[in-house]
C-alpha cells in the first residue's frame, strides 16, 4: 500500500460542507417560510385566510379552488395560512386538524382517501391500526368519518388536484355534512397548476367544493428578485456575488416567472461552488446551475416514460442538435428512432405507434407538433419540434 491510499482526513473534514451555505434549509421547496418572506401575495394570502376565518373559531370554512403556473407560490400560501389557522384555532380551543396531500402521489380516489385517514390517525392518540392495503375508499371513508368525530374542523389540501384520476373523493368531501357522514366541518382547499381544470371541475362537482376561487398569476422579475433576496440567509455572508440573484431573477422572469425555478437555479448554482471549493457563488454558477436544474427538470419529467419514449425523444434531440429550434416529419423522427433502438437491442414500435406517442408528448409540452401548410395535393403532414436545448434533452437521457 502507497502512502496514497492513506487517507488523511479527520472526521471534521470528512462531514465538511464547505463555506457557502448557512442555512440550505431555506431552499429546499417543501420549507415554508415565515410571512415577512413571502412576497407579493397579500390578496391571495387574505382571501385563504378569509375562507378558513369561521374555522378558527370552530365555524365551517369555506372551501376553495386555486389555479395558477407552477411556481407561483400557491402550495406556500395554502400551507401557510393552514399553518396559521391551526395555531390561531388551538388557542382558541378549537379541535382543529389539517391534511396535507399531494394527488401527484396519491393519484386515485382510494390513494387520496387513505392518505387523508393516516394522516389524522397519525395524530390521534388510540385509534385502531388502519391498514394500507387491500381495502377499498369506502372502508378508509368510514374510518375517516369516526376519526373526525372527535374534530370540530379539518381543513384538506388537496394539492396538484389536476392529475387526479377521478373526482370521486371530492364528491365525498363535500357531501360529507350534507349526507350525514360528518358533524366535523370540512374544508378543502384545492390546488390546480392547470387554469383549463376549472371548467371540468365545475362541470363535475357544480359549486360545492368553489364557493371561491383564486388565480395565482406569475412573478415577474422584480418580485422574483425580492423572493430570492429574502433567502439571501441561506448563504453565508458576502458569498454571494453582486450579479447573482438579478441574474438568476432574469432567467426565471424568462420562464413564465416560476419562482420555484428561480430558487432551484440558485441553490444548483450554490451547490456548484460549494463542489468546487470557490469562496463565491458567481454568474458562471448561475448559468450552470440553470443548465443543471434544466437537466433535472426533464429527466423528473420523463422518468415514468418507457424506454421507447426516452428513444425517439433521443432521435429528435439529435436531430435538432444540427438544426436547433427546427421541426421534423414524425418520417425522419421514425429513421433515427429505428436505429437507436436497434442500438439498444431492442425492436422498433411501428411508425404508427411513434406518431401517436409524439402527439402524447407534444400534449406534455415536451415537443410541439403542428401540421405543415403543405397545400392539399402535397397532403399536409405533421411536424414535430423539440421545446428544449437538445444539449440538455440528450444529457438528461444519456444516463
Ligand atoms: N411569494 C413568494 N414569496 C416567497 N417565496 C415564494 C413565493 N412564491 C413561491 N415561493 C417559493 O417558490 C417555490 C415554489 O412555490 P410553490 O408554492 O411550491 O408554487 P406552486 O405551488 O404554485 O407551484 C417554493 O420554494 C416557495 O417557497
Ligand atoms: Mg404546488
Amino acid at each position: 500500500m502507497t502512502n496514497r491510499d492513506l487517507n488523511d482526513f479527520s472526521d471534521d473534514d470528512l462531514f465538511a460542507t464547505g463555506d457557502i451555505f448557512a442555512r440550505r434549509e431555506l431552499l429546499r421547496v417543501g420549507h415554508v417560510p415565515d410571512r415577512d418572506r413571502i412576497v407579493g401575495r397579500d390578496t391571495e394570502l387574505q382571501n385563504v385566510g378569509q375562507a378558513l376565518g369561521p374555522a378558527i373559531d370552530g365555524g365551517p370554512p369555506s372551501n376553495i379552488v386555486i389555479y395558477g403556473k407552477t411556481g407561483t407560490g400557491k402550495s406556500l400560501v395554502a400551507r401557510h395560512v393552514t399553518q396559521r389557522a391551526r395555531e390561531r384555532a388551538i388557542t382558541n380551543d378549537i379541535g382543529f386538524s389539517h391534511v396535507y396531500v399531494d394527488c401527484s402521489d396519491a393519484d386515485t380516489e382510494t390513494r387520496v382517501a387513505r392518505e387523508i385517514t393516516t394522516q389524522l390517525a397519525d395524530e390521534t392518540p388510540a385509534t385502531p391500526d388502519i391498514p394500507d392495503k387491500g381495502i377499498g375508499a369506502n372502508e378508509y371513508y368510514r374510518y375517516l368519518w369516526d376519526l373526525l368525530e372527535s374534530r370540530d374542523v379539518c381543513i384538506v389540501l388537496l394539492d396538484e388536484i389536476d392529475i387526479l384520476r377521478d373526482d370521486d373523493v371530492l364528491m365525498q368531501l363535500s357531501r360529507a355534512e350534507e349526507t350525514g357522514k360528518t358533524d366535523c366541518y370540512l374544508g378543502v382547499i384545492s390546488i390546480s397548476n392547470k387554469i383549463e381544470f376549472r371548467d371540468r371541475l365545475s362541470e363535475r362537482i357544480d359549486s360545492s367544493l368553489q364557493d371561491e376561487d383564486i388565480i395565482f398569476q406569475p412573478y415577474d422579475a422584480d418580485q422574483l428578485r425580492t423572493i430570492l433576496e429574502n433567502r439571501r440567509d441561506a448563504f453565508k455572508p458576502g458569498v454571494l456575488q453582486d450579479g447573482v440573484i438579478p441574474k438568476v431573477a432574469a432567467l426565471a422572469a424568462r420562464e413564465h416567472g416560476d419562482a420555484r425555478k428561480a430558487i432551484n437555479i440558485l441553490q444548483k448554482a450554490g451547490e456548484l461552488a460549494e463542489r468546487e471549493n470557490d469562496d463565491h457563488v458567481t454568474e458562471a454558477h448561475v448559468e450552470r446551475g440553470q443548465r443543471k436544474a434544466e437537466v433535472q427538470r426533464f429527466q423528473e419529467l420523463v422518468s415514468g416514460s418507457t424506454p421507447h419514449v426516452k428513444y425517439l425523444l433521443r432521435a429528435l434531440a439529435k436531430l435538432t442538435e444540427n438544426r436547433e429550434g427546427d421541426a421534423f416529419s414524425t418520417h425522419e423522427i421514425y429513421q433515427v428512432y429505428q436505429s437507436i433502438a436497434d442500438a439498444e437491442g431492442s425492436d422498433p414500435l411501428s411508425q404508427d405507434r411513434v406518431y401517436r406517442l409524439l402527439k402524447e408528448q407534444s400534449f406534455l409540452g415536451v415537443t410541439e407538433s403542428r401540421h405543415t401548410g403543405g397545400g392539399h395535393s402535397e397532403g399536409s403532414y405533421l411536424e414535430h419540434r423539440l421545446m428544449r436545448g437538445s444539449d440538455v434533452v440528450l444529457a438528461a437521457l444519456s444516463d
